[in-house]
């Protein structure tokens, strides 16, 4: 819950109202405190927006010991107000300071000091809370707040404050929980006494351009800073991945898939493979696969641990070496069903830990925004460092819940442990295979994917000349006679499986009789033949004379757009 709390800057409040201090000067020096207690990928971020915009920082608890409550890894309730207290000590005669308490791993700063100082002075409210989309934790005071026409409605005491120093005072004695309070009651109560005062509390209602938390980091310098190069590396000395290969149903294209497993450009001798076939071991449960991350967790020796389902198509022969020089703990190659928005990551968590569609999901699985994306929930393919997996990871347990994509189990207790996974659409890496019409009773089941799989249909099916027919070469396509044309269009397998699938239907139309021959309705010729939809192929042939013939008679015949009927002889 707390990664959705991205609350940013400008927050608003006034020196000038406040009462124990009448005439102060303008602001001219903003200090902001942050609580931490240890240096995770959260931390590291907001750390980065505070160089990037010159903030002056005082981080409070690091390397102690958190005994605040039960908000996992975040600092929250008595104690964090015990040390900012503490802090507040040593500012006690600075008059024009205004202090700034935010929270760090959920936090980035999106504007500069001057501009915060700016808005701060124009509003005329000391104590200044950010305000979030919607009520946490307690989903039933949300009647209680102020309805607003613009921006966000809830408080948000885990987000930013700002506030003067005097007011901060005061706000603090008359409000300061004690170690192990209950932070529920506690933002809860805040929000009621203040409610009450005269002085209301002002929330940052007006929404301000907030860049979506998860995707912030984009591929810019930022991260460019830190890629690993592993150009130069001897073979011996890549890293040693463990390879995690899971078919867990029947897939389309199997075949191809383990073709491109084999021809993985990394050097063999530095990979492990790991294959569960659910096809053949279907009583292996998945959770004894899950062996295969545990074993390179005990590994030392186990750099990578790489994880993919067989209805992942990568196309992309680098891809181990460029996710590894992408140097993350976590990261997927981006990958979506063609022409679709199906895709492999979630650009948002909705408020129950499920998904929900950021504001630049479709750019980015469109690859209109291309860059390494931060994101809450990867799937199918993924990367893991396997030093991450034996320290910040090694809480995460084999522990599955039956009936629970085991994706989302795993996602989830990453991001608990505050360590950010990445999804890369900065290189082309391939697409996603539905499997969801794969009738595997069929003799060759493949033949049938060119509705759900067209490219994967294209490359296994189509002759790899066809496309030549559109080149303006005259000499290509050969006239036996005229008005029949002869150009290569399907490939030696579909040729082969189509003859097949034919000879395993049998029945031969021009078997044994005329009176059967004729039977089929509009057969009144004498043909030894089988009808595509006696094999149940019509509207597949009809796909593709669609996509593939017709363009051809429309090359052949300009001007003319016809129709398609199914009507073939073998
Ligand atoms: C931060 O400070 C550095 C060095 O003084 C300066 O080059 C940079 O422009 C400053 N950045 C901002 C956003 O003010
Ligand atoms: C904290 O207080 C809230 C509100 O009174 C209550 O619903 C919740 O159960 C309390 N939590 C704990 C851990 O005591
Ligand atoms: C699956 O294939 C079999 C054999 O070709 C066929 O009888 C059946 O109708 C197909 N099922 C579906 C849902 O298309």
């Amino acid at each position: 819950m707390t990664f959705v709390r991205l609350i940013l800057t400008l927050i608003l409040g006034s020196v000038q109202l406040c009462r124990t201090d009448p005439r102060p000067g303008k602001p001219n020096e903003l200090l902001v405190i942050t609580a931490a207690t240890e240096v995770n990928d959260g931390y590291l971020r907001f750390m980065r927006t505070i160089r990037q915009f010159n903030y002056t920082v005082q981080v409070l608890g690091l390397g102690e010991e958190w005994k605040g409550g039960d908000v996992a890894r975040t600092v929250g309730g008595g104690q964090k107000v015990r040390w900012l207290k503490k802090e507040l000590e040593k500012h006690k005669d600075k008059q024009n300071m205004v202090i700034m308490f935010v929270d760090s791993y959920d936090v980035i700063l999106a504007s500069g000091p001057e501009e915060l100082l700016k808005k701060f002075s124009r509003f005329s409210h000391r104590v200044v809370f950010s305000a979030e989309g919607f009520c946490w934790p307690d989903q039933r005071l949300a009647s209680k707040y102020p309805v607003v026409h613009h921006g966000k409605r809830y408080l948000n005491s885990g987000g930013v404050r700002v506030c003067g120093r005097d007011m901060l005072f005061e706000f603090l004695h008359k409000y300061c929980v004690t170690l192990n309070d209950n932070v529920t009651l506690f933002r809860s109560s805040v929000f009621k006494k203040w409610s009450k005062r005269k002085e209301k509390l002002q929330l940052n209602y007006l929404g301000n351009y907030v860049p979506s938390a998860w995707t912030y980091e984009h591929g810019c310098g930022i991260c460019d800073d830190d890629l690993l190069d592993l150009n130069g590396v001897s073979d011996e000395e890549m890293p040693l991945v463990h390879v995690a290969v899971f078919i867990e149903q029947p897939t389309p294209f199997l075949e191809e898939f383990l073709e491109r497993l084999a021809t993985l450009i990394y050097p063999h001798t530095r990979l492990r493979l790991f294959i569960h076939n659910n096809l053949i071991f279907p009583m292996i449960p998945l959770t004894v696969c899950l062996c295969f991350r545990e074993a390179c967790k005990k590994d030392v020796s186990c750099d990578y641990f790489f994880s993919i389902d067989s209805d992942v198509a990568l196309t992309n022969p680098d891809v181990l070496r460029i996710l590894i020089e992408e140097n993350k703990a976590v990261i997927a190659p981006m990958l979506s069903r063609h022409g679709k928005l199906w895709s492999n990551f979630w650009g948002a968590l909705s408020p129950e830990g499920f998904y929900s569609r950021s504001e630049d999901y479709i750019d980015i699985v469109q690859s209109k925004r291309v860059g390494l994306w931060n994101v809450p929930y990867i799937t199918q393919v993924y990367l893991i460092r396997g030093e991450t997996l034996r320290s910040r990871l090694a809480p995460v347990s084999l522990y599955q819940q039956e009936g629970m994509d085991p994706d989302m189990i795993f996602c989830k207790s990453v991001r608990e442990q505050g360590v950010f996974m990445f999804v890369s659409n900065r290189d082309e890496f391939g697409r996603l295979i539905s499997s969801t019409n794969y009738n595997i009773s069929r003799l060759h089941p493949d033949m049938w994917q060119i509705f759900d799989n067209p490219v994967d249909w294209r490359e296994k099916y189509i002759h790899e000349d066809y496309s030549k027919i559109f080149e303006d070469d005259e000499n290509f396509v050969e006239q036996p006679c005229p008005d029949v044309y002869w150009f290569p269009a399907f490939s030696e397998r579909m040729c082969d499986e189509l003859v097949e699938t034919m000879e395993d239907f049998g029945g031969w139309s021009g078997g044994k009789n005329k009176d059967e021959r004729l039977s089929g309705g509009y057969e009144n010729v004498p043909t030894v033949d089988i009808h595509m939809n006696q094999i149940q192929y019509e509207k597949e042939w009809l796909k593709f004379l669609k996509d593939y013939i017709v363009p051809v008679t429309e090359k052949l015949y300009p001007g003319y757009y016809p129709k398609v009927y199914i009507f073939i002889f073998l």
